[in-house]
């Protein structure tokens, strides 16, 4: 396989599919960069070399070539991020895509439109990932975000730059990320995995407990586990159709001799409120009326001991219902715990929706090892599939 440091790429023009599904505000302006600064060091990479870069991306699920959903709004902020001006082709395909990038000089960038404001994209089809190669002698896939998807630009593309297709230095981070808790961890490896339910964690819990040795468990979806373990837990959010399934993970662990860590105590409320009355109760005892919205301080302290022994961790999901201030103290004292363990050497991948959103919350990104710019992405790889936009680099 091509790798993109070794790769002579001057004189080349190299087609990046890159995320800039990024969220916009009401003026169409970005409101979060994270992705677009993601994609900068392999942009760099190949202009510092002498190539010249074309970048396509979807933005949104438009219907058709809606306006809202144009990648020219993100104009400005990539000029900033990249300290040039780009050029831009109001068409992803076409004479004007065509000229536009048989222009392109070495150094040069140019962004093309909305991928999906043509059916195709999300079809796969084969005559447009043809057209969109024609813009371009190298193919490289940098959009980790969207690896999950076996679209066109994704995917299909690939089979038409057999020797010059290769990932861009984000995808290769985030496939190092993962190999590293998955597959080359050190131990002891442990999983933070939270969120609402467990419904959405079961391929990753039956992919993860193989390779781990301590899975703490938090958020909503401990209340289905305590519940299965015959445990009362008052008006806590329970998906009593998996009951079963929390019992067969429970009985999987203890065969695995993985350890599960379910927390002791919990701050419950008398309603989903910020200012809600709260209590700490023992978790498997929660009054009728009651909730539990974060995990309490002995779970904390447990949770904590287990993660500064660990050599690995994955945080997927967040302790409690972090977005309010008064349930947010599990999640937070969870990510410092495993900031603290990173800085003693252990290494820590946060991925995977709402962990991803608490650790910025809480300003902790560059306390961790890494973090993902991968949702359903991360999501998928955790349950052990190796997705359409690895595979086709990888082919
Ligand atoms: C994402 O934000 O998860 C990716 O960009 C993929 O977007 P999609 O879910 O619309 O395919």
């Amino acid at each position: 396989m091509k790798e993109i440091k070794n790769f002579n790429i001057k004189g080349k023009k190299a087609i990046i599919r890159v995320d800039f599904n990024v969220p916009l505000n009401d003026s169409f302006q970005v409101s979060d960069d994270t992705r677009i600064r993601a994609a900068l060091p392999t942009i760099n990479l190949i202009l510092s070399k002498g190539g010249s870069v074309i970048l396509m991306s979807h933005l949104g699920r438009p219907k058709s070539n809606e306006e809202a959903f144009s990648l020219k709004h993100i104009i400005p902020t990539l000029n900033a991020l990249l300290g040039q001006e780009v050029q831009f082709a109001n068409d992803c395909i076409g004479e004007e895509a065509l000229k536009l990038a048989s222009n392109l000089k070495p150094g040069q960038v140019l962004l093309l439109e909305n991928l999906r404001y043509y059916k195709e994209e999300e079809k796969g089809d084969v005559d447009f990932a043809k057209k969109l190669a024609s813009l371009a002698d190298v193919y490289v896939n940098d959009a980790f975000g969207t690896a999950h998807r076996a679209h066109a630009s994704t995917a299909v593309i690939a089979q038409f730059f057999p020797n010059d297709k290769m990932f861009g230095l984000l995808m290769e981070k985030e496939i190092e990320g993962i190999e590293r808790v998955l597959n080359n961890n050190k131990k002891p490896v442990s999983a933070v995995i939270g969120g609402a339910k467990v419904s959405s964690k079961i391929g990753i819990l039956e992919n993860l407990l193989p390779k781990i040795d301590h899975l703490i468990i938090g958020g909503g979806m401990t209340f289905t586990f305590i519940k299965a373990l015959g445990g009362k837990v008052g008006n806590s959010l329970v998906e009593d159709d998996f009951l079963p399934m929390a019992k067969e993970i429970m009985e999987k662990a203890k065969e695995q001799n993985v350890s599960i860590l379910l927390p002791v105590d919990s701050v419950v409320a008398d309603r989903f409120s910020e200012d809600a009355s709260t209590k700490i109760v023992d978790t498997e005892d929660i009054p009728d009326g009651w909730m539990g919205l974060d995990i309490g301080p002995k779970a904390i302290e447990n949770a904590r001991k287990v993660l500064l022994q660990s050599k690995t961790i994955l945080f997927n999901g967040p302790m409690g219902v972090f977005e309010m201030s008064a349930f947010e103290k599990g999640t937070k004292k969870v990510a410092e715990a495993i900031c603290e363990a990173t800085a003693n050497g252990a290494f820590s991948l946060v991925g995977g929706g709402d962990s991803v959103a608490a650790i910025n919350v809480f300003n902790m990104q560059e306390r961790v090892s890494y973090v993902s710019t991968g949702g359903g992405a991360m999501l998928e790889s955790l349950e052990g599939k190796i997705l359409p936009g690895i595979q086709a680099i990888l082919d």
